[in-house]
C-alpha cells in the first residue's frame, strides 16, 4: 500500500490500434490514451491527470468507474477558462442522458451559471450544469508514449467546493469512467474514433521482472452485468467462491441481482479493500480462519477496518518486504505467504476463474500481523461483494463497453511483469 502503485489506464482497443485505423478515426491518428495513475496515501484511492482549460492547467482526477460523467470543481472563483462552453439543453448529448434537465440560474453568469443550459442532478436537490472545455490527455503510438492529444470539447459536470470537498488533497475532480454515454471513456472514443474500452492495471513492483511480450493467453473474459436499478454500476456474475479448493456454503441468491437492484458483485475503483456482506465474510473468514491454523497461524487482534489479522510469525521467519508480497521463511513465493488462494468463478460457458492470490488477499500491518483484506459490510448492503481496488493490483482489468465484457489477466506477479512494463504493440 505504502509503495509507489503504478495504474496505466488505455483507452482504446488494441484490435484497433493493429488492424488498419478508420481515415476519419480522428485529426491525430490516435491509437490510444495511456496515462499514469497513483494512489493517494491517505485515502487509498487512484488518481491520475489530464490537463484543461485556456490557458492549460493540471487537474487531478479520482478515477471513479460508476460515475456517470467527469465531476469538475467549477464555482467563480476555482474556474476560469477562455473556453467554457455550457452544454444547451437542445444538445444531442443532453436529450442523450436520461437524467438530465434544463436549467435557469439566478446568480451572476459564471462557469457553472447559465441559463437554458443541461443540467444534472447531484445528491438531493443539487443539480449542475454540464459544460465543455478544451482537454488534453497524453497518448500513445501503440509501443511508445506519443503526443499530447488535444480534446476541444470533453464533456464534464460543473460541481461546487462543497459538493467535491471529500476529494483527496490536491485534487478537485472526478474522472467518471461507467459506460453512459456523457461519462470518459464514451466522450473520448466517440472524439477520436477508437472503440469504447478501457483497461485499468493497479499497482507494480518496479523492476523485478522482466517484460512480457504477450498477454492474450492470460486474459480471461466474462459478461458485465447491467444493474436493472443502478444503472452506473458493472457487475460480474461470481457463481461461487473457493477458497483453498473448498467451496464456500453461500446462498446462491445473494450472488445475483434481484429486481430492486440489491445483490451480486459489484466492481469498485473507490473501494480500497473487498466488501463483503456478513454472511459471505464470515464464511470467508471461518474458512480461512481454520485453515491458517492448520499452518500454525493464530488469530490476533484485529487492526481496523479489517476482521481477521492472524501472528504471521508462525507462517515466516521475517517480516514482509516492502511491497508486503516478499518474505523468507514458510515456502516463500513470488505471489506472498502460501496463504490459501480465493477462486471467484464466474459466469460463462468455461467459468472463468479470477484468483485473488496471498499478494491481493493479505495486508501487512506489523511485522509480525498480516491481516485478511476484506472488510465487512454489514448484513444488507446493496451489492453483496464490492470488489476494491486492492484485489484488483498487479492484474490488468478491462472494461469493454461495446461487447459488454470484463477481462481480467489474474495476478501479474505470475506472468514475471508489472503494469508498469507493458508493451503496447502486444495485443491483449
Ligand atoms: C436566467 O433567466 C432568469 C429569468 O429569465 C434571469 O432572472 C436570470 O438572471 C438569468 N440568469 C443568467 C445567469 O443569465
Ligand atoms: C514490443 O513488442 C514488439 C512486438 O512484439 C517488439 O517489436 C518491440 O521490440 C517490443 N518493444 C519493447 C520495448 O520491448
Amino acid at each position: 500500500m505504502e509503495s509507489c502503485h503504478l495504474l496505466l489506464v488505455l483507452i482504446a482497443t488494441l484490435i484497433v490500434w493493429l488492424n488498419q485505423l478508420p481515415a476519419n478515426a480522428s485529426q491525430m491518428g490516435l491509437r490510444a490514451l495511456v496515462t499514469e495513475i497513483t494512489q493517494d496515501p491517505t485515502s487509498l484511492l487512484y488518481t491520475f491527470e489530464i490537463q484543461q482549460r485556456t490557458p492549460l492547467q493540471i487537474q487531478r482526477l479520482v478515477l471513479d468507474i460508476e460515475q456517470d460523467y467527469m465531476w469538475v470543481r467549477c464555482d467563480k472563483k476555482s474556474y476560469r477558462s477562455s473556453t467554457y462552453s455550457p452544454l444547451a439543453c437542445s444538445a444531442q448529448l443532453c436529450k442523450s442522458y436520461v437524467y438530465s434537465g434544463c436549467g435557469t440560474c439566478y446568480g451572476s453568469r459564471a462557469p457553472g451559471c447559465n441559463n437554458d443550459t443541461c443540467v444534472v442532478p447531484g445528491l438531493g436537490s443539487d443539480s449542475f450544469e454540464l459544460a465543455q472545455d478544451i482537454t488534453v490527455l497524453p497518448s500513445s503510438d501503440g509501443s511508445n508514449p506519443g503526443p499530447l492529444a488535444s480534446f476541444p470539447n470533453l464533456l464534464f459536470a460543473c460541481a461546487t467546493k462543497e459538493y467535491l470537498s471529500d476529494l483527496p488533497r490536491g485534487t478537485a475532480s472526478v474522472a467518471g469512467m461507467s459506460s453512459s454515454t456523457l461519462a470518459m471513456p464514451t466522450q473520448l472514443s466517440a472524439a477520436a474514433g477508437f472503440g469504447r474500452k478501457f483497461v485499468i492495471c493497479p499497482g507494480g513492483i518496479a523492476g523485478l521482472y522482466t517484460l512480457v511480450t504477450s498477454l492474450s493467453g492470460i486474459i480471461s473474459r466474462t459478461s458485465l452485468i447491467k444493474n436493472p436499478v443502478y444503472s452506473s454500476a458493472f457487475h460480474i456474475g461470481v457463481e461461487r467462491i473457493e477458497v483453498g479448493g473448498f467451496r464456500l456454503p453461500i446462498d446462491s441468491e445473494k450472488l445475483r441481482i434481484d429486481e430492486r437492484g440489491r445483490g451480486g458483485t459489484k466492481l469498485s475503483t473507490v473501494a480500497p479493500y473487498t466488501q463483503l456482506a456478513t454472511p459471505i465474510y464470515d464464511s470467508l473468514m471461518g474458512v480461512f480462519t481454520s485453515m491458517l491454523r492448520q499452518m500454525n497461524s493464530l488469530r490476533v487482534a484485529s487492526v481496523a477496518p479489517f476482521g481477521a489479522c492472524f501472528d504471521s510469525s508462525g507462517v515466516a521467519t521475517s517480516s514482509l518486504g516492502p511491497n508486503g508480497y516478499q518474505t523468507s521463511g514458510f515456502q516463500p513465493t513470488r505471489v506472498g505467504f502460501s496463504v490459501p488462494t480465493i477462486n471467484l468463478v464466474m459466469q460463462g460457458n468455461s467459468s472463468p476463474v479470477w484468483s485473488i492470490v496471498g499478494a491481493n488477499s493479505r495486508v501487512g500491518i506489523y511485522d509480525s500481523v498480516v491481516c485478511l483484506g476484506f472488510v465487512d459490510a454489514g448484513e444488507d448492503p446493496v451489492a453483496s461483494i464490492v470488489i476494491g481496488t486492492f484485489q484488483m493490483e498487479n492484474n490488468l482489468v478491462q472494461f469493454d463497453l461495446a461487447t459488454w465484457t470484463f477481462g481480467f489477466s489474474n495476478s501479474l506477479l505470475y506472468a514475471q511483469t508489472t503494469c508498469s512494463d507493458f508493451n503496447f504493440t502486444t495485443s491483449l
